[in-house]
């Protein structure tokens, strides 16, 4: 694209931003429309932006091609997942708007980059060229904007020059998209007729199309009305991190997702329901009296109530659902197909849970925007779907909010991003439940058991030793007169877990109900020694956060397969050689090694005994011994 020629102009500080998006076949020209735009506008690019093309530069993309995780912070945690999108983002504006458009290449990854671009837009420029008319692809694409919360469409009709700039050419392409998009949902479609190539209507008017009396391109874009109605709702703040920097000081940071705030604001804590009110809102420019949707703050409440990162704050009168089950619409984009039972990860707010999905409503037709059943899902299919979540989250529907209402799906195993989504409808975790305070409380059980409670969790393969040195740890414990229990897979299995097997799903279900259980044992007091391979890296983390800080600590039993082969207690591993167990941990099913185990025990340099020594040496160092 040319760089635009114009004097810079400064751009006011104050004015709006549209971002926007443009989408069409690869032939229609996004190019040299937005090259147009740029050139003819007289359009700067934005100073501030060019700062960023410079850091994008430095963290190794082209900075014409800025890397998005730094520009558009919706979209930070992506980069967290270490997944770049090829997507273009380019700013400039004009006096009365700045813009920020996404142009979003037309090859093969197409439909996934799109669908990154429009989870942030405003609006859609949807580009078809006047002699194809509508095509499957504009059909496609209308649908992935309507379904990533675009409410306005501008339908640019280019190479009008092509059909002897001709009324009755343009009004059918128009008449016959707004027959094609009539069940997506739009607030406004605008249409204009265009000539990119040669600039007509895209700044200036063009003299060769006088039976057309609307507005050009620009001036449709400087002013459109696309406000979300975010201010008028109630205050809503998904928690991004705990501010602890001292005893004296508990903050609750995040960006305000809908409504406002003041101190002395009835607050409710989704996941606990507990209430509070706010002592004092924080920012870096020192104390407010208020803050709005949009804003990044601290929030510091008059109680001491418990949340934490992935928790909404929300108003005490207005609850968030915590759900457990949601009813979504889906754009697969994972390369494996996606099937019923299938288990995932979905990031939603601020909060990242395993889930599985429970069914597939229906897939829709692309072309006929129909629905048709479906067994599976492929790449770049869109569908309405049922997901399980195997921990409540806050959300709400998508219509309500975009920032409670989005989200997207994550690989187990990779961490590739494999789907994006929207919730239609969410169902209450524990409707008509509420949380009895018993007056017996954890601490006074810890009390009379002369210890501090705690769960032990050990991970690793099969055959590593995690039961020998559990039960090795426990005997010292016990003989020291703590009170224990040790929670061993094997034996779970029998009891309590003896409907799950070993797919991914069955063992996420299997580790939920272990640490549930684990849980139930440290409010009663006792120092639980939980014993499972627990191969997934987010069902663990999902066990951690049941508890509260302190109360749980990650014990990695080091042993290469080599040795837990060589080893084999079981004759599991030379079963599974033989083909006759399936889905077995290390052989045909992954083992996520922890990151930052509390302890790591390497087995092959010492005795099960010294290594039950190291876990009582550590608990003993974290004091559960009163
Ligand atoms: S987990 O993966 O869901 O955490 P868990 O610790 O409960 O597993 O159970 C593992 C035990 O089940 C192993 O020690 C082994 O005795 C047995 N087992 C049977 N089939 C498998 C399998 N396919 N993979 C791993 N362990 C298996």
């Amino acid at each position: 694209m040319d760089p635009p020629e114009a004097e810079p102009v400064l751009i006011p500080d104050a004015v709006p931003t549209l971002r926007f998006l443009t989408c069409g076949s690869v032939d229609d020209g996004k190019s040299t429309l937005i090259g147009r735009l740029l050139h003819d506008g007289e359009l700067v690019l934005d100073d501030q932006m060019a700062a960023l093309a410079r850091d994008s530069a430095r963290h190794g993309t082209d900075g014409a091609k800025l890397d998005f995780a730094l520009l558009v912070d919706g979209l930070a945690a992506e980069r967290e997942q270490g997944i770049t999108i090829d997507v273009a983002w380019r700013y400039f504006g004009t006096r009365r708007r700045r813009f920020i458009v996404a142009d979003t290449p037309g090859h093969e990854q197409y439909t996934r980059n799109m669908a990154t671009g429009a989870s942030n837009a405003d609006l859609a420029v949807v580009l078809v060229d006047v002699r194809g008319g509508v095509l499957t692809q504009t059909r496609r694409h209308s649908c992935i904007a309507a379904l990533f919360g675009i409410r306005h469409v501008v339908l640019a009709v280019n190479k009008m020059d092509l059909v002897g700039f001709d009324a009755a050419r343009f009004a059918a392409v128009e008449a016959a998209y707004r027959a094609a998009v009539a069940t997506l949902g739009f607030a406004s479609i605008t249409a204009v007729p265009l000539a990119a190539r040669h600039g007509d209507n895209v700044v200036a008017r063009s003299a060769r199309m006088p039976w057309y009396r609307g507005p050009t391109l620009l001036e449709l874009l400087e002013a459109i009305d696309v406000a979300r109605p975010e201010l008028d709702r109630p205050f809503r703040m998904p928690v991004q991190w705990v501010n602890r920097p001292h005893q004296d000081f508990r903050g609750y940071a995040g960006t305000i997702a809908a409504g406002a705030v003041r101190p002395g604001d009835a607050l409710r804590v989704a996941a606990s329901g507990r209430a509070g009110t706010v002592a004092r809102i924080v920012t870096h420019d020192g104390d407010r009296d208020r803050a709005v949707a949009g804003e990044a703050v601290t929030l510091v409440l008059a109680e001491a109530l418990d949340a934490s990162r992935g928790d909404v704050l929300a108003a005490a009168a207005h609850p968030v659902t915590l759900a457990s089950r949601l009813v979504a619409d889906v754009l697969w984009l994972g390369e494996e197909r996606m099937v019923p039972g299938r288990s995932l990860v979905i990031k939603l707010g601020t909060g990242t849970v395993p889930a599985s999905v429970s069914e597939i409503r229906y897939r829709l037709d692309i072309d006929s925007f129909g629905t048709e059943p479906a067994e599976s899902l492929g790449a770049n299919d869109l569908a309405r779907i049922g997901i399980a979540l195997a921990m409540p989250l806050a959300v709400e529907s998508f219509a309500e909010s975009i920032d409670l209402g989005g989200f997207i799906l994550i690989d187990r195993m990779s961490h590739a991003t494999i789907g994006v989504g929207m919730v239609v409808s969410a169902q209450a975790a524990a409707t008509d439940l509420t949380w009895h305070r018993m007056s017996v409380d954890q601490p006074a059980r810890a009390r009379a058991k002369g210890q501090r409670p705690m769960a032990v969790w050990f991970t690793g393969l099969s055959g590593s030793g995690k039961s020998t040195i559990a039960d090795l740890a426990e005997r010292c414990l016990h003989a020291a007169g703590r009170h224990t229990f040790t929670l061993d897979g094997d034996n779970v299995r029998h009891g309590l877990n003896r409907d799950l097997g070993f797919t991914e799903a069955d063992r996420s279900e299997n580790i939920r109900r272990a640490a549930e259980a684990a849980r139930l044992m440290v409010e009663a007091g006792l120092i639980v020694l939980v014993s499972f391979i627990s191969p997934f890296r987010a069902d663990r983390a999902a066990a951690r956060g049941l508890f509260a800080p302190g109360e749980f600590i990650e014990v990695f039993v080091d042993t290469p397969i080599a040795e837990c082969r060589r080893r084999d207690p079981k004759g599991l591993y030379r079963r599974a050689d033989a083909g006759l167990i399936r889905n077995f941990t290390g052989i045909d099913a992954p083992y996520e090694a922890p990151e930052a185990p509390e302890l790591r025990l390497r087995t092959t340099t010492g005795s099960a005994e010294a290594m039950a020594e190291e876990v009582v040496a550590a608990l003993r160092r974290l004091g559960v011994f009163g």
